[in-house]
């Protein structure tokens, strides 16, 4: 998902103290400090800043539910496209699938929006104790609308510390430090599924060479895939700047790929962004990787995906509560064939295998940005 083979050379120049970045690809050498890459860094940074702020506790019920809007906002979702609306009344909060924000290409069936919207749901449903509001999940079509409906009925606030978790959490793509996670860990990350949903969470070797062969099998498909490779490139935001103005898309540091103008750095793109580069990082992340979740489920239609998000979004916060890394590698999933070894892999033959998320110890990465919450609140009808 990031431009490899892009080495980052800081060489200290002048007196002044200056210190220059180059980029070097395939022979260009990009000078991103004269290319003006420090441009908005103040302001991305305040964004960042406003991302990571805890809930607001107030006595308005209104300003309760926006900010729960904003908790959902946080969650994982596919590419950071944020393909979600959400809509509050008296009662609760809705969310809504976008299409205009779907990804064609990766996602033909709308199987990782839905994960998406479940993954927001689940960081709702699991603030809003603390906020004072005990959450009812009810997931229909019935208004003509697939839609997630969270009744919100008031309760005495719990000191759950949920709320304070959901800021913290992102993906962390970095290599891992190999570590293993202990076993009392597991259980607890194990203690995120549910009756519908499976977590397979793989530890051996053996399991996760033979996951690794697949994460690579797969990604080499997508990455010789024309339509993918655009696809994904129109969702990267290269620089702090673009990653302000959007406030959506995968940052490029997120990612560790150096940061660079878009038109330079989508040049760069076009020639690092090659199966063997990111065959030889991804290869290097499994290998770090100590543990990888699998997500199952029994069946494939939009309500059994939202679960599954749901449930992936609640481990993704049991692992930021213990300090435990978390990163999406869901190549098997996108690609159908390998998909069905990976489920005969699991011995899960009759099972959707949904999500795969390699579980470790590892450095945090820079944040991807979220649109504000005004941007994806619908107007109250009137
Ligand atoms: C359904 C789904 C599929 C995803 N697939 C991948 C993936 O294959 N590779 C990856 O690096 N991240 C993947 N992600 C992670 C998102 O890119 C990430 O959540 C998003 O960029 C926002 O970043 P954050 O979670 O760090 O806030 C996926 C997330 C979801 C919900």
């Amino acid at each position: 998902m990031s431009i490899s083979k892009i080495r980052m050379t800081t060489q200290s120049m002048s007196r002044r103290g200056f210190i220059r970045k180059s980029v070097t690809v395939g022979g260009i050498t990009l000078c991103a400090a004269a290319l003006g890459a420090g441009c908005s860094v103040p302001r991305w940074r305040h964004a960042v800043r406003d991302i990571r702020r805890p809930p607001v506790i107030s006595n308005e019920k209104r300003q309760l539910f926006t900010e729960l809007v904003r908790m959902g906002t946080l969650a994982s979702n596919s590419h950071n496209a944020q393909a979600w609306t959400f809509a509050i009344d008296e009662e609760g909060i809705s969310i809504f699938p976008d299409f205009s924000r779907s990804l064609p290409v990766v996602d033909p069936t709308y199987h990782h929006l839905f994960v998406s919207l479940g993954c927001a749901a689940e960081n709702i449903v699991q603030a809003a104790p603390s906020l004072g509001f005990q959450p009812i999940v009810n997931v229909s079509d019935s208004s003509g609308t697939k839609h997630i409906r969270i009744a919100l009925q008031k309760n005495k606030a719990t000191h759950e510390n949920m709320a304070l978790t959901i800021p913290k959490r992102s993906c962390s793509r970095s290599t891992y430090d190999g570590n293993s996670v202990g076993r009392l860990a597991l259980a607890r990350l194990a203690g995120a599924a549910d009756d519908d949903v499976n977590i397979d969470l793989l530890f051996h070797p053996k399991e996760l060479t033979a996951v690794s062969e697949l994460v690579i099998a797969a990604n080499t498909c997508q990455v010789n895939n024309a339509a993918y490779r655009e696809e994904l490139k129109s969702w990267i935001r290269f620089n702090k700047r673009q990653a302000y103005y959007t406030r959506d898309g995968i940052f490029a540091a997120a990612s560790g790929s150096p940061t660079a103008p878009p038109w330079i750095a989508r040049l760069v793109f076009d020639r690092a962004y090659t199966a063997k580069n990111e065959n030889e990082k991804l290869r290097a992340q499994m290998a770090s990787t100590p543990c990888v979740g699998v997500f199952t489920v029994k069946g494939n239609t939009w309500k059994d995906w939202i679960n599954v998000g749901r449930v992936c979004q609640r481990l993704s916060l049991y692992a930021t509560a213990m300090n435990i890394a978390h990163a999406h590698v869901n190549q098997p999933i996108e690609v159908s064939s390998v998909r069905r070894r990976l489920a005969s892999l699991l011995g899960r033959s009759g099972s959707y295998p949904d999500l795969v998320m390699r579980i470790g110890y590892g450095p945090s990465m820079p944040r991807s940005l979220r649109r504000p919450v005004h941007d994806v609140l619908q107007s109250p009808v009137t």
